[in-house]
């Protein structure tokens, strides 16, 4: 094993370690700002709410992800497994962490391939960095039988990262090579920085139909990086970023038939319903789920998301829908310093014209 394999190994051990105690923000994932109305007297039986979906060809009981943490050490074995089973148990989907680790060395292949093993049938996505090569993304894709291929696009932690990465003009030419070569869909993510309108754009522009905008208030890249290199005080890229539910609307007013992931700091149902409201599609959880499995147990993992979607379905009876579509389109309050962004940005009126019932547009 050489230097270099070696280093990307420890690095991905210290992710989960550093983690598994890691507070969320500085900066907040903005949902404080968003309000739903409560319908009061809404004329529903809760066994009647439909959360089912379909996504890449295969049908989630619930619109929920566990998003891509990890795979190559020991330890991201049995939590790959753990989350596996969890995904298994409840009928959501999954993606495991950068595969690029796999790539350099195949003995690591089980740690990844162990979530596909423990969950045969269910919703499973391959994960690489946006920089590797249709010939990596394929490797990845078989490796899992994967659903599903989410590039990772991670600026401002491979800036933050003394060994990362500093040149990415290619970037966008490689995901458009990407979308064209392999058969699945390709998800394009971002790790806790968020996707503006004009990158959600370019992507769209080169093929990319399915966005998660891993915004900024949930796990900080920029803190872990600090903490694994010993630098002492906050970094700049702590405090960078488009929070979650900016992020949401950001790439939903575009209103272009991409399927959106909501993810960054989304940790109770009622941040979940409020990004479907604000037009995601999916909801990805990362940061909960490596502390609940680390620092307590699978069991305490399955009760959080248990909770999580009893919650959800009960939030769904209060805001009067039945389905997600509808869910999608309900009134949405938005104050605060999320309204003066999308105010600046020109997307405001879209909300505002669906909130005063004037209008009911699809804020895709
Ligand atoms: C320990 C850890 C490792 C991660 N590794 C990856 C990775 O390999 N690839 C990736 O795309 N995202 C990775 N992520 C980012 C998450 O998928 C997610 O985008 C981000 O943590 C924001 O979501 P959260 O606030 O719910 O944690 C990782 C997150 C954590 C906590």
């Amino acid at each position: 094993m050489d230097k270099e394999h070696r280093k990307n190994l420890s690095r991905k051990l210290d992710h989960l370690q550093i983690a598994k105690d890691l507070a969320d923000g500085p900066l907040s994932a903005g949902f404080e700002d968003i309000y739903l109305i409560h319908q009061a007297a809404s004329p529903m039986s809760l066994v009647e709410i439909d959360t089912g979906l379909s996504f890449a060809n295969k049908k989630l009981k619930v619109p929920f992800l566990i998003n891509a943490i990890t795979g190559g050490p020991r330890l991201s074995l049995e939590v790959n497994a753990s989350l596996a089973r969890v995904a298994r148990e409840l009928g959501i989907a999954m993606a495991v962490g950068s595969q690029r680790l796999a790539m350099a060395d195949p003995d690591l292949e089980t740690s990844y391939r162990i979530a596909r093993k423990e969950n045969p049938h269910g919703l499973l996505f391959a994960n690489l960095g946006a920089l590797c090569t249709p010939e990596e993304a394929v490797k990845a894709i078989e490796m899992l039988e994967a659903d599903g291929l989410q590039l990772h696009l991670n600026l401002a932690q491979e800036l933050a990262m003394a060994e990362g990465d500093r040149d990415f003009r290619s970037l966008l030419d490689k995901i458009a090579l990407i979308v064209e070569t392999v058969p699945v869909p390709v998800i394009v993510k971002e790790v806790g920085f968020g996707l503006s309108r004009e990158t959600a754009m370019e992507l769209w522009q080169r093929g990319v139909k399915y966005l998660d905008v891993g915004g900024c208030g949930g796990t900080n890249f920029g803190t872990i990086e600090r903490y694994r290199q010993g630098i002492g005080g906050p970094t700049v890229f702590e405090e960078w970023g488009i929070p979650t539910a900016v992020s949401i609307a950001e790439v939903c007013s575009l209103s272009l038939p991409i399927t959106v992931t909501a993810s960054g700091g989304i940790r109770s149902a009622l941040e979940a319903v409020k990004s479907l409201a604000l037009g995601a599609h999916l909801i990805g959880i990362a940061g909960p789920t490596v502390k609940l499995l680390l620092n307590s147990s699978e069991e305490k993992l399955l009760a959080y998301f248990q909770q999580l979607i009893s919650d959800f379905r009960s939030l769904m009876l209060l805001s009067g829908t039945g389905t997600l579509a509808e869910l999608r389109k309900i009134p949405v309050i938005i104050t605060g310093k999320t309204k003066d962004w999308l105010e600046q940005r020109g997307i405001m009126d879209q909300y505002r014209q669906r909130s005063s019932g004037t209008n009911k547009p699809d804020c895709r």
